[in-house]
C-alpha cells in the first residue's frame, strides 16, 4: 500500500542524513511500531509518510503512485489520517464537532451522521458527559482519545501517529493499542506508530528501529 523508495531526509546537512536509502513497505491490515532513539528521526519520518514535509531524496508512494504525483494538499485531505501530539484537534470544538467536521472536510462515507460520531466515541471511553464540551478543557489522554475517534470516523486508509499513548495510564493504554489493532485488523487500514514504550511495539504486528540512519526491522 504504502512504499519507501531510497527515501532520505536532512534538515541543514546533506552529509549528516537522519536516514538515507530507506526501502520500505506498508500493507493495509497490518499495524507497525516505529521505535529508536530520541532524535534518530521517528518524527520527522512519520512527517514524510504523513505528507507534512517532502522527502529530500527518494520518494514514497501509494498504491503505486508517488506523493508528490497525488499531491500532498489531497493525500493529507483523503488519505491519511493523523495523530500528533501537539496540533491534534480543531480547539475550539467539541468532541463531537470535532468528529462531525473531520468527516465532512474528508467527505467521509459517514459524514453528518451523529449517532455514528457518538458510538465511536463512546466506545474510546468519550462519553456523553464529555461529548460536547469544548475539548481544550478536557485532560491530555481524553484528547488523543478524541484524536483517535476522528481517525476511525474517517475514511483514509492509512493511519500514522507519534507516541499516541504519551499521555495515557496503563489501561487506557492497552485500550488505546486494542483500538488500534481493530483499526488495522477490522477497519483494515494500515497503522504506523512511533513509540518509546516496548510493550505498546510488542503489541504491533511488525516493528521497525531507527538507528544508525536505517530501519530495521525487529523480529
Ligand atoms: N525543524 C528542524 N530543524 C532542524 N533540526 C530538526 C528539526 N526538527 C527536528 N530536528 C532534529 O532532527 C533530529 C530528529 O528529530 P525527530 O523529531 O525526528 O526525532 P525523534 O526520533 O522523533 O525523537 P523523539 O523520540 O525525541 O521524539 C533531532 O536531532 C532534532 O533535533
Ligand atoms: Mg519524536
Amino acid at each position: 500500500m504504502l512504499k519507501t523508495t531510497d527515501l532520505g531526509y536532512w534538515y541543514q546537512d546533506k552529509q549528516q542524513p537522519l536516514f538515507e536509502g530507506i526501502n520500505l513497505e506498508f500493507e493495509a491490515g497490518q499495524s507497525y511500531a516505529i521505535i529508536g532513539h530520541s532524535g534518530t528521526g521517528k518524527t520527522t519520518f512519520l512527517s514524510l509518510i504523513a505528507g507534512l514535509d517532502r522527502p529530500k531524496a527518494g520518494e514514497i508512494s501509494l498504491d503505486g503512485k508517488s506523493l508528490s504525483k497525488i499531491g500532498l494538499t489531497t493525500y493529507r485531505r483523503h488519505d491519511v489520517s493523523i495523530v500528533f501530539q501537539a496540533y491534534n484537534l480543531f480547539t475550539y470544538m467539541s468532541p463531537l464537532n470535532n468528529l462531525m467536521t473531520a468527516m465532512a472536510i474528508t467527505a467521509a462515507e459517514h459524514a453528518g451522521d451523529r449517532d455514528y460520531a457518538q458510538k465511536i466515541l463512546e466506545d474510546l471511553g468519550i462519553g456523553a458527559d464529555l461529548i460536547n464540551r469544548n475539548v481544550q478543557r478536557l485532560s491530555g489522554g481524553q484528547q488523543q482519545r478524541v484524536a483517535i475517534a476522528r481517525t476511525m470516523a474517517c475514511d483514509a486508509n492509512l493511519v500514522v501517529a507519534d507516541e499516541p499513548t504519551g499521555n495515557l495510564d496503563e489501561d487506557n493504554t492497552k485500550e488505546v493499542i486494542a483500538q488500534f489493532q481493530r483499526i488495522a485488523h477490522d477497519q483494515h487500514k494500515c497503522v504506523i506508530i512511533v513509540t518509546h514504550e516496548p510493550n505498546v511495539a510488542d503489541q504491533c504486528d511488525h516493528q521497525y528501529r531507527l538507528e544508525n540512519k536505517q530501519f530495521t526491522a525487529v523480529s
